[in-house]
């Protein structure tokens, strides 16, 4: 347990709708901090680990999304977990520091002690408390949370060095061209109050490089942050690569699952490892059936109390199944996320599909993928309100909201 003179702020940074572009057609109809994984908003998953951490006082999103996309989410969740959550919106992208450091006077107003920072575009078991307990050992300014991942994935992350004793972050470097380690930044961080300073400090050092240009012709001097504005700072390239070896930084190494969010494909991995996670923490969000009064569940399988199930249809694994669906008679759904009032209709196949908002699928119908989560048509995807017809095969396709599909399609994106 903490002790009582600390106060936990969590802080998650939700982006806004010029990134995550690489989540379209689904970040069309929601934001993409919102769209559910096991049946939950991605976001909802860090706000619940956070929620559990002793001595938290509130958790702020920060976005630059519209206040209006995230209030309804916002209340609800403040009332069912009783924490405080609100929404902070960036008039424009801060970048990952420049946004935290633009509501340093919100954050501090709660007297933190210590600020969990968290990317909401990241899947883990976000191991804070015992974070929180390595990081007050450290006595560091931040603790940034580390994994082991192959190397040829490495490079799509920042790559870092750490001390095997003390754990110190010594070098680290954002998403480099050739490689460095297999350690990498998970996204996940711990810092005191500390870390505004050193915002500030860029802040000032971008300043003096300003005014130094104006009276220098050295091309020289034309450092690499000369397009962006001067406003914009970033956590990794400009906080986290100059204090390493500092004695300012250290690591914390998970060895549970950890993953990361950019695509459909990803999200539905993700849903398939949280679904996964709730038989420790919330083993009563799973469903059970066995075909006789309910349908008959394999593995992890969420479906929402309003979704109407036949029973003689088979589920799972990892299907998450939302709001007022309903699943027809014969129908088999295995590792799919099916959104809210789709119909699948009578002995209908969904395998590795996201199938969008108010969707049909007709009987006999077939909608696939092959499974290849990293792959751009690894999996299929049927945006909102789309209209597979009896008996058509979609296979390994992207098919753009509102759209009909009368024959059947392999490899498509169909706009
Ligand atoms: N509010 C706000 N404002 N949020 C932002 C902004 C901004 O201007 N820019 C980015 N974010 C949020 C994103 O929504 C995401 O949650 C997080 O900050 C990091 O986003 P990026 O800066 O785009 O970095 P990334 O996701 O490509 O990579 C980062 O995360 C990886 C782990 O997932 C880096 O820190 C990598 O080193 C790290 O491995």
């Amino acid at each position: 347990m903490g002790s009582s003179q600390e106060r936990i702020v969590a802080v998650i940074m939700v982006g806004g709708p010029t990134k995550g572009t690489r989540f379209r057609p689904l970040s069309l109809n929601v934001p993409k901090p919102l769209f559910p994984l096991a049946g939950q908003p991605m976001v909802h998953h860090p706000i619940s680990a956070c929620r559990n951490i002793p001595n938290l006082v509130q958790i702020y999103l920060i976005g630059f999304y519209e206040e209006r996309e995230f209030a309804l989410y916002v209340s609800s969740i403040s009332h069912e977990l009783r924490v405080p959550v609100r929404y902070l919106r960036e008039d424009k992208p801060h970048g990952s520091a420049g946004g935290l450091y633009s509501f340093r006077d919100h954050i501090m107003e709660e007297s933190p002690s210590h600020i969990v920072l968290l990317n909401c575009d990241v899947c883990c078991s976000f191991p804070l408390e015992a974070m929180l307990g390595a990081h007050k050992s450290y006595g560091g300014i931040g603790t940034v949370l580390v994994i082991k991942v192959s190397a040829e994935s490495a490079s799509q992350f920042g790559e870092l060095v750490a001390d095997p004793e003390t754990k110190e972050l010594l070098h680290y470097t954002e998403k480099p061209e050739t490689f460095v380690s297999d350690l990498i930044n998970c996204g996940v961080y711990i810092f005191t109050p500390e870390i505004f300073s050193a915002i500030e400090d860029v802040f000032k050092q971008r300043k003096e490089r300003a005014n130094l240009r104006r009276i220098s012709s050295f091309e020289a001097l034309l450092s690499a942050t000369k397009a962006l504005p001067a406003d914009f700072v970033r956590l990794d390239q400009d906080i986290l690569s100059p204090l390493a070896g500092k004695k300012q930084l250290y690591t914390f190494e998970t060895l549970d699952f950890w993953e990361q969010i950019k695509t459909p494909g990803m999200s539905l991995r993700c849903s398939g490892l949280y679904l996964s996670q709730y038989r420790h923490t919330s083993p009563q969000l799973l469903a059970s059936g066995d075909g006789t009064k309910k349908a008959t569940i394999t593995g992890d399988v969420y479906i929402h109390p309003s979704a109407k199930v036949h029973p003689s249809a088979k589920i799972g694994p990892n299907v998450s199944i939302s709001a007022n669906a309903r699943i027809g008679a014969g129908v088999r759904l295995i590792s799919c996320i099916i959104l809210d009032n789709v119909e699948i209709m009578e002995n209908a196949v969904v395998i590795h599909s996201i199938v969008g908002w108010k969707s049909t699928i007709g009987k006999w119908s077939r909608v696939q993928g092959e499974g290849d989560y990293n792959a751009k048509l690894g999996i299929t995807i049927l945006g909102e309100a789309v209209d597979v017809e009896d008996e058509v095969v979609v296979i390994n396709s992207v098919v753009l909201p509102n759209k009909t599909l009368n024959v059947s399609v392999q490899e498509e994106i169909i706009l």
